[in-house]
């Protein structure tokens, strides 16, 4: 079976969330379960010059933008037993960041046409097309509308990821024609308008045979209005294909036995490099180097999505009452970025803060945190509450979306759970509940026992990436039978 990811961002090359950490580490697992994997992406100039310089140039295609047409080549780099193809065109991507720009309709309508085209200038017949998110969306829509009409694309089932339905990618009418070179019929209800513009992201979910999330709770919520971002009814239709597949992490990259950024490397069972840790970093920042003093964490978007109205509401009340320490490292909406530097200086011996977007020291902070915070208003599924169980950083969240279906909350009297959670998007609830995770720092046998929990928690790919083999298999296999597809199918079982 051969599986196509078209995604707009994809560790190790680019990152701006939890987008490109799915998309590095989901198709290294569909690999090992003998499925072949490849990645389309953007040849953004973001890429590190040492990845760039690798890239050997497969073949070129024209690419219809609207009445234009553009040139795009097509560029290849094997990497971890994945094809990875980048897909080049100097104006719309060579950028000084990935999304933001008044023509991201053009550069994704541009990417998701290029994404059709190189398939064929490649000669890749693919079983299945998996877009991520609103970029790739319009691949599962032009698939459907235009490219299942021509042989080589004929047997090729799409499915349709939703890694956060808040962005959609909303452009005025006239992109139907201008950049999609579709006509007017494709702008109704039915199809691709939306409260009088379009929607990528609407017509990625109506096209696709399948469509997922990232979190069984995600994939419930979104068919209400809270959750829905006004698409809930469109979601509704398709709700007898609509699954949520929990995602995990990338277990070997994101090691503390083994990751070379932090400084002492540690296990669920010998912990003591965790401490050390600790102290390097409270040293770094400036804080009191104390072992005793709590560490609370967060590595985060700075937006609402993240809570982060929670926290501006109760931290100087925490920290008046509590002896604790916390360390930000963020980036995003200008008021809460201000908030911290604010903080920072309001008590200098418990807040600090790092403004950007820093790999290397976002792992060093994982690893020397007792515990991680993370309030979210919705949460897809989140990989930050992951990351910090992998590095046993012991995390508080809200149950929302993965955030629910991957913290468990700590029972005193049986001694199960893996972190601690509050149910309502509330702020006193919320300090409420990092009061009681702060209550049992200071009982080190109780403690160790749940920080070893949270270490050895699954946060795997395993059993999801097993998911996701499921769904292609079922999907090719109601297909009318077309050769390329049976023999997937005798490849798969
Ligand atoms: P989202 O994708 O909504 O931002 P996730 O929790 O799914 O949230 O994923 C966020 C990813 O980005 C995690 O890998 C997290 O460690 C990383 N991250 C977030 N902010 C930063 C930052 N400022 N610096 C480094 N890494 C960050
Ligand atoms: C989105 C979501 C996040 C999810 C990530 C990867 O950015 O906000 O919850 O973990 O995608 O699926």
């Amino acid at each position: 079976m051969k599986v196509l990811f078209a995604v707009s961002e994809c560790v190790p090359f680019v990152k701006s969330g939890g987008l490109a950490d799915v998309a590095g580490a989901l198709p290294k697992e569909l690999a090992l379960l003998g499925i072949e994997t490849a990645v389309m992406m953007p040849k953004y100039s973001l890429i590190a010059e040492d990845f760039r310089r690798r890239m050997v140039k497969k073949a070129e295609c024209e690419v219809r933008v609207g009445w234009r047409r553009q040139f795009c080549g097509i560029e290849h780099l094997e990497y971890d037993g994945v094809s990875y193809y980048f897909l080049d065109h100097e104006y719309y991507f060579n950028r000084d960041s990935l999304y933001g720009h008044y023509d991201d309709g053009e550069r994704f309508a541009f990417f998701s046409r290029a994404v059709l085209e190189a398939l064929y200038a490649l000669n890749f017949e693919t079983d299945v097309i998996h877009t991520h998110d609103w970029h790739a969306g319009m691949v599962n829509y032009l698939l459907k509308e235009e490219y299942r009409k021509k042989p080589f694309y004929q047997c090729m089932k799409s499915v349709f990821t939703i890694h956060n339905l808040q962005f959609q990618g909303v452009f005025p009418k006239e992109a139907v024609h201008d950049l999609l070179g579709l006509d007017i019929s494709h702008f109704t209800t039915e199809k691709l308008e939306f409260y009088g513009d379009i929607n990528y992201m609407k017509g990625g979910i109506i096209a696709a045979d399948r469509v997922t999330t990232v979190s069984p709770t995600y994939r419930d919520e979104i068919l209400t209005p809270y959750y829905g971002e006004r698409l809930e009814g469109v979601l509704s239709d398709k709700k007898d294909v609509l699954t949520g597949i929990l995602n995990g992490i990338d277990d070997v990259l994101y090691d503390p036995l083994n990751d070379p950024h932090i400084d002492y490397h540690y296990d669920a069972v010998n912990r003591d490099g965790k401490r050390k840790n600790k102290a390097v970093i409270q040293k770094t920042f400036g804080l009191p180097v104390n072992e005793d003093i709590p560490l609370i964490s967060m590595v985060t978007r700075l937006t609402k999505q993240k809570g982060i109205d929670l926290i501006k509401r109760v931290l100087h009340e925490l920290f008046e009452e509590e002896d604790m320490q916390l360390i930000v490292l963020g980036t995003g909406e200008a008021e809460f970025e201000n908030y911290f530097r604010y903080m920072e200086h309001a008590f200098p011996e418990r807040c600090k803060a790092y403004i950007g977007f820093h790999e290397p020291l976002s792992r060093k902070i994982y690893a020397a945190s007792d515990l991680f915070l993370m309030p979210s208003k919705f949460e897809p599924c989140g990989l930050g509450q992951l990351i910090a169980l992998r590095y046993g950083a012991v995390p508080v969240v809200r149950e929302t979306g993965g955030l629910h279906d991957t913290v468990t909350a700590y029972q005193e009297a049986t001694g199960e759970g893996n972190g601690f959670t509050f149910a309502h998007f509330n702020a006193h609830d919320m300090k409420h509940t990092v009061k009681r995770a702060l209550s049992f720092y200071h009982r080190k046998e109780e403690w160790g026992s749940i920080v070893q929990k949270a270490m050895t928690h699954d946060v795997s790919w395993a059993l999801s990436a097993r998911q996701y083999q499921g769904l292609y298999s079922r999907e090719i296999k109601g297909e009318a039978p077309c050769s390329r597809v049976k023999k997937a199918l005798n490849n798969a079982f």
